[in-house]
Parts: structure tokens; C-alpha cells; sequence
């Protein structure tokens, strides 16, 4: 796991956001996984800049994204697909008919499943995965306990899971309870996985991530499996970690190639 610490979590973003962009700029008709809730949202802006003032170009990219609430049309302002549109898709070239977001409305959401599975095949897989880190280490929505090994499938949100999120939702009672999520397998099947996590309800969640054993009971720990998976913490959330000076001594003495700034 390449793990990168920086001052904060703005500078996270815009660094992640040059790893995108960096994959867009090579390969223009990249595949991207990407991620909703607040972690992502600053390095979407600075994507947004990208195409505004640099003319990063988006018009052959394909998108999926991990996760959507069951129930939820894509009207709704809670959905995830109603956060693509207004957080990113609508300030960019991309072609919207190449965004891909899990139906939580489908009428046979197990078939949902699987056909959202067979479109990223068909779409040649993920380059590259985007994920945030949900305070009790879930990645997408798959909560603590569940199979590493798993597929696209309906999840039931954890207690922690509901709170966490039910501010936009005005309460807890208006949320729904499962999503449709991308599975730990479907997740460590793209070529690259990019997880961003900051501030300081993250640290426990990040060194649990990044140095605790292995286990269902930390989704994201999953992430030690994979060939290629980035890292990008800020201070405070990497303010747990045992070897942060072993991981900035790796940042520092990276190769040209091996840098994103
Ligand atoms: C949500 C999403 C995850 C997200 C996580 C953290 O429940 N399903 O994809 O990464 O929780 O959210 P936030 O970035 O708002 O802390």
C-alpha cells in the first residue's frame, strides 16, 4: 500500500485529483470508480478547475460509481446519482450516457446486481477506483463482517453507518437502511484503487486500515491485498499510524515517475 501524508485535507484532494488527471491525460477513455460523501468533494472541485482552466477532457471517460441507496430515484437529492450530476458530471464534458450509477429503484435489485457487474466488464474493468473511508472502515457501503470476497450486492447499513450520514437526511428515520454496493471483490478488481480519508473521526478507521491485521471486521484492510492501491491521509487522521515516518520516507525518496507533484 503506497501510503501519502499530507498537511491537510485540501491538499489531499488536489493531489489525488492530479492522480486522475494524470490517468485521463494518458489513457482518455479511462474507466473511473468513483466515490460520494464529503471526502471526495473538494478533489472533484479541483477536476472541475482542471477541465475549466486546463482543458482536461472527459468526453471519452466511463464512470461507475460504488454505491446507491435502495429506494432512492436518481431525483431524489439524497441519491448518489443526484450527487454526481451536481457535483461533478454537470461541470464537465463527460458524456452522461457513460456514467454509470447502481439503480436503488430497480424492480429485481438482485438482477441490478448483477448486470451492474457485467457493465464494468463489458466497459473492460476499472482503471482506476476512487474511495473515502466510512469511520468504521467500511469502503462503498460494505459494512464490517461482510465477505471479502464479495460481489455488487444490497448491503443493510450498519447503526454507526446510519448516523453517520443521516444529517443531510434530516433524521434517522428518513434514511433508508440498504444500498446496493459494489462488493470488496468487485472493488480490488480494478486496476488501481485510490482511497482519500482526513481529520481527525478517520484516524482510528485509517491505522486500522493501513497497519491492523487483515479482517472482514475492517473492509478496507482488504486494500493490503492490492497490487496497487494509494493512500492519501492528512495529519490528523494519519496521527494514529505507528510507521508515518517510514511513509514519508518512502514519499520523499520516490523516483521522478513515481511522483504525482
Ligand atoms: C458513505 C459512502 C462511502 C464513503 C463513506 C465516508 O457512507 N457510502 O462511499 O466513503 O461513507 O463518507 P464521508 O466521506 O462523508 O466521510
Amino acid at each position: 500500500m503506497e501510503v501519502i501524508i499530507r498537511p491537510n485535507a485540501d491538499a489531499g484532494c488536489v493531489l489525488g485529483a492530479k492522480v486522475i488527471a494524470k490517468l485521463v491525460r494518458e489513457k482518455p477513455d479511462a474507466v473511473l470508480g468513483l466515490a460520494t460523501g464529503r471526502t471526495p468533494l473538494r478533489l472533484y472541485q479541483e477536476l472541475i478547475r482542471m477541465h475549466r482552466d486546463e482543458g482536461l477532457d472527459f468526453r471519452h471517460v466511463t464512470t461507475f460509481n460504488l454505491d446507491e441507496y435502495v429506494g432512492l430515484p436518481a431525483t431524489h437529492d439524497q441519491s448518489y446519482r443526484y450527487f454526481m450530476r451536481e457535483n461533478l458530471f454537470n461541470h464537465i464534458n463527460i458524456d452522461q450516457s457513460r456514467t454509470h450509477v447502481p439503480d436503488g429503484t430497480a424492480p429485481d435489485l438482485h438482477a441490478e446486481c448483477r448486470a451492474y457487474e457485467k457493465r464494468i466488464v463489458a466497459a473492460g474493468g476499472i482503471d482506476l477506483q476512487l474511495l473515502g473511508l466510512g469511520r468504521n472502515g467500511h469502503i462503498g457501503f460494505n459494512e464490517p463482517s461482510g465477505s471479502l470476497y464479495s460481489r455488487t450486492w444490497i448491503k443493510i447499513l450498519s447503526e454507526q453507518t446510519l448516523r453517520d450520514n443521516s444529517d443531510v437526511f434530516g433524521s434517522l428515520a428518513a434514511m433508508p437502511r440498504h444500498a446496493i454496493t459494489m462488493g470488496i471483490g468487485t472493488i480490488l478488481e480494478a486496476r488501481r484503487c485510490l482511497l482519500l480519508a482526513f481529520g481527525p473521526a478517520k484516524t482510528r478507521a485509517v491505522e486500522r486500515m493501513i497497519e491492523g491485521p487483515l479482517a472482514a471486521i475492517c473492509p478496507a484492510s482488504a486494500l493490503q491485498l492490492h497490487p496497487r492501491a494509494t493512500v492519501i491521509v492528512d495529519e490528523s487522521s494519519a496521527s494514529g499510524l505507528q510507521y508515518a515516518d517510514h511513509y514519508r520516507w518512502i514519499d520523499a525518496n520516490k523516483l521522478a515517475w513515481q511522483r504525482y507533484d
